[in-house]
């Protein structure tokens, strides 16, 4: 059984494997840089770890794994230019290196490489793998689509939001895990219920990662604070902001929201102090407890030995406790 340092030194092996050198360069440079910065590679560690709990060698789960990284990373390029960031990974994004439109294209030619690697994936289960992975990526685009009209709508409702992080970033956590159950040969039952421990873990990881974008450290986070702020992004703590706000808190919140020029600072800061008054970092984190526990349940319901569990347990405990 693998731990879970060997399965990120394994990651990062196969992928430092993947060659993008042919001409022209200007289209693949910017996918070694950012598959060169690193990041957790939470998405292709989950699908071997799933597929380690029903069998030793995990060879057969590999490219798909590395399909689901070079995915995840063609999202954020696209993510990066649609909401207008300028650092990841603690280094200036893909379209500010180069331009928009080289972030488009190689972003395009990553979701290309990203069906390639996962069409390598072995006769008897590649039907399967591919149509999981088709509707995953569809309902990325869905949650895409739902964050960016939010923006600049002020009605959205909490369920509105669980459902968007639902599609833009749980199903992928959902899918890798999925994966790895069918590369391991896994009963049905517990493919299934890996899916919803994944969508479980992925509502708790992104609304982190929206806890973070207010609350963290740019150093550790490797990106900029309160890039969901200037946005106006319909995040849990923005939508509850206003349902809990005194009049007068609600008419400031609504004045940052309306303004079309601003100064960022001033902006982070007023919005981030009505945040604080409203004890909105500690609510967030109740919830993300209360997913977190969700997902801890759906394990106690599959087929496999308590003991080869642990890992899924130290992943999720170590993603809930994330700085970066
Ligand atoms: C960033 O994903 C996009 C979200 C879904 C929040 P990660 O936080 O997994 O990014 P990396 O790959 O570790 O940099
Ligand atoms: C990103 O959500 C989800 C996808 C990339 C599909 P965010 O926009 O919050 O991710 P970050 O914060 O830029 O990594
Ligand atoms: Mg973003
Ligand atoms: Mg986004
Ligand atoms: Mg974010």
């Amino acid at each position: 059984m693998f731990a879970f340092n060997d399965i990120l030194q394994k990651i990062e092996q196969e992928i430092t494997r993947l060659q993008f050198t042919y001409p022209p360069k200007s289209l693949y440079d910017p996918i070694e840089y950012i598959l060169s910065l690193g990041g957790k590679r939470i998405r292709p560690a989950l699908v071997l770890m799933a597929c380690n709990l029903y069998k030793e060698n995990v060879d057969t789960a590999v490219n798909p794994a590395l399909g689901l990284e070079v995915f995840h990373n063609f999202t954020l390029l696209h993510d990066d230019l649609m909401d207008d960031a300028d650092k990841r990974r603690n280094k200036p994004t893909v379209h500010k290196v180069w331009n928009a439109n080289t972030a488009i294209l190689s972003g395009d030619a990553m979701l290309i490489a990203a069906y390639q690697l996962i069409g390598e994936t072995e006769s008897e289960s590649l039907k399967e793998i591919l149509d999981l992975f088709t509707r995953t990526a569809l309902e990325i685009c869905g949650g895409q689509q739902y964050d960016m009209e939010f923006e600049s709508r002020t009605d959205v409702t909490e369920e509105e939001y669980i459902e968007m992080i639902r599609l833009k970033t749980a199903v992928l956590l959902a899918c890798a895990l999925k994966m790895g159950a069918i590369m391991g040969n896994a009963p049905k039952a517990d493919a299934e219920t890996l899916y919803q421990f994944g969508i479980n873990i992925g509502l708790a990881f992104q609304l982190q990662d929206d806890l973070l974008d207010v609350y963290g450290d740019t150093a550790t986070f490797g990106k900029n604070i309160g890039g969901d702020i200037l946005c106006n992004k319909k995040t849990f703590m923005l939508i509850n902001a206003l349902r809990l706000a005194s009049n007068t808190q609600k008419a400031e919140l609504n004045s940052w929201i309306g303004k079309k020029t601003f100064d960022p600072a001033e902006k982070i800061a007023a919005v981030t102090a009505i945040y604080d008054q409203l004890r909105l970092k500690e609510l967030s984190e109740e919830k993300i407890h209360a997913y977190y526990n969700q997902a801890m349940n759906c394990l106690t319901s599959l087929n496999v030995a308590p003991e080869r569990l642990n890992i899924l347990k130290e992943v999720s405990a170590r993603l809930m406790n994330r700085q970066s």
